[in-house]
């Protein structure tokens, strides 16, 4: 089969991983906006390297509805011939084949060599870092995007900040932002093997992360007004949210960093491809409401209790993880070591639909920039946000990455020409956030007040 038609690829998507747990979720909500009316997606396809099984998943994805014609290519990351052929075919490839550092360079060294779009749900450091250090520059040459995190890891995160950020009316500006997850439900709801796996080989490559950091040069750090807020200790009682917390290792932060440097680099923003003049305003006045500051992430809950289990966990992972026979057991055994929250046959579908995530944004700063020049000053204002929305893995993590691939789809011309970036630094001033409230994911403020000094 010919690879393009009118010398245009044949498929505008290409789901990768399509078998997957996540995948066959990625599926059934691209299948929502195939062939409907004013959606961009006119053409998709699915893949993987067992093409028996991305059949099932697209049965899965389609009931009650029968299976709708779409064609099932496979490929494995094993044979660089079977990805460059698929990244030949398509706009985009979303990328579901996970962990990442195991399987991901393959599929974006094809993307950026065929010069297709690449987006991913990896959540994974290590991976995300090497390959903005292999892939930038060829793939702005190339004319790629290379997008990973565009899942629940990082993109509530990435815009939830931003959001807040963008509450601060001059002179106002914040200092820090803390987010606070909270993840409910009234069913137990567990994490599928996949994503486990990955956090169990995040913190067995750590080293190698701090390494690759240490042989790049230093980006350039935001000029964020007032000190650096105070650390803190290990549990928190946030009362005004009425949660525990405890700081959440996710690539969240990580994400966020490498976007704020970016746009130390870049403050009005990266240039489209071909924007129109009004674009351009527009992308330069979105810039310049959205201010910097200190930004981490903890996980939240009602209960000390989990709380402590929290804790426990990260410490398994955390101790065992770093050497082989430990990450043996914990990949032998991961509801044992995450003390229930992973299993091998992830959650089901009743407890997937129970489930509800919030993100609480605590920013705080000063209600005048010019009192945060005096660095004893305490900050004096707090602007509390939200980003809500349903189950994170299977339900959030479709959603943003399918409505990634639909901007990609009907604003390529207004976005970069190509390279290695975060999701806000593609996708921060357009209608992602909107797209996403109209899909469930809401953005709200919640209170802006003066702290006693
Ligand atoms: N950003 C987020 O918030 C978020 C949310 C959910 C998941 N994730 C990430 O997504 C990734 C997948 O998680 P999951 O739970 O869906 O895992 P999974 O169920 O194990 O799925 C892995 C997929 O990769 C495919 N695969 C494995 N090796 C391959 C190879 N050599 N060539 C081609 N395909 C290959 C598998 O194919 P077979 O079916 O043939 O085995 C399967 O389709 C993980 O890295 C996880 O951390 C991130």
């Amino acid at each position: 089969m010919e690879d393009q038609v009118n010398g245009k690829p044949l498929y505008d998507v290409v789901i990768f991983g399509a078998s997957g747990f996540t995948g066959k979720y990625v599926v059934r909500e691209a299948l929502k906006f195939l062939h409907t009316p004013s959606s961009p997606l006119k053409s998709l396809a699915l893949a993987g390297r067992n093409p028996s099984k991305v059949a099932q998943s697209l049965e899965w994805a389609a009931h009650p509805n029968p299976p709708p014609d779409i064609p099932i290519l496979t490929a494995d990351t094993s044979d660089p011939a079977s990805l460059r052929r698929l990244a030949a075919q398509t706009k985009i490839i979303l990328d579901c084949v996970g962990p990442f550092r195991l399987y991901g360079e393959p599929v974006v060294a094809a993307c950026v060599e065929s010069g297709c779009d690449y987006l991913d749900i990896c959540g994974e450091p290590e991976f995300m870092e090497r390959m903005e250090a292999g892939y930038h520059e060829k793939a702005v040459d190339k004319g790629s995007l290379v997008v990973s995190a565009c899942g629940f890891d990082s993109v509530p995160a990435e815009l939830g900040l931003m959001f807040n950020s963008r509450q601060w009316d001059p002179p106002a500006v914040p200092n820090s932002v803390e987010a606070y997850l909270s993840l409910e439900s009234d069913k137990n709801v567990v994490g599928n093997i996949g994503t486990y796996e990955s956090a169990v080989l995040g913190v067995a490559n750590m080293s190698q992360l701090q390494e690759l950091r240490r042989s790049r040069p230093r980006r350039p750090r935001p000029v964020i007004p007032g000190p650096p807020p105070p650390k803190g200790s290990l549990i928190e009682h946030q009362k005004k949210l009425n949660l525990w917390a405890v700081k959440l290792p996710s690539a969240d932060s990580i994400v966020v960093r490498r976007t704020l440097a970016s746009l130390t680099e870049n403050p009005r923003g990266l240039p489209g491809v071909n924007e129109s003049a009004e674009q351009v305003e527009k992308r330069e006045n979105f810039w310049s409401t959205v201010k910097p500051a200190h930004f981490g992430v903890k996980m939240g809950s009602k209960s000390l209790l989990s709380i402590f289990r929290i804790i426990a966990v990260g410490m398994f992972i955390g101790l065992l993880g770093n050497f082989s026979f430990g990450r043996k057991l914990l990949l032998k055994f991961p509801s044992f070591f995450s003390l229930g929250w992973f299993k091998k046959e992830g959650p089901t579908e009743e407890e997937v639909a129970s489930a509800t995530f919030k993100m609480w944004f605590v920013g705080r700063g000063f209600s005048d920039s010019r009192l945060a020049a005096d660095g004893n000053n305490k900050p004096d204002m707090e602007v509390v946000t939200r980003v809500m929305g349903p189950e994170i893995g299977y339900l959030t993590t479709p959603i943003i990455l399918v409505q990634c691939a639909l901007i990609l789809l009907n604003q390529r011309e207004s976005l970069p020409i190509g390279g290695v970036l975060t999701p806000a630094m593609v996708f921060g001033a357009t209608d992602l956030q909107d797209r996403l409230q109209n899909n469930g994911i809401s953005f709200s403020v919640i209170s802006k007040n003066s702290l006693q000094a």
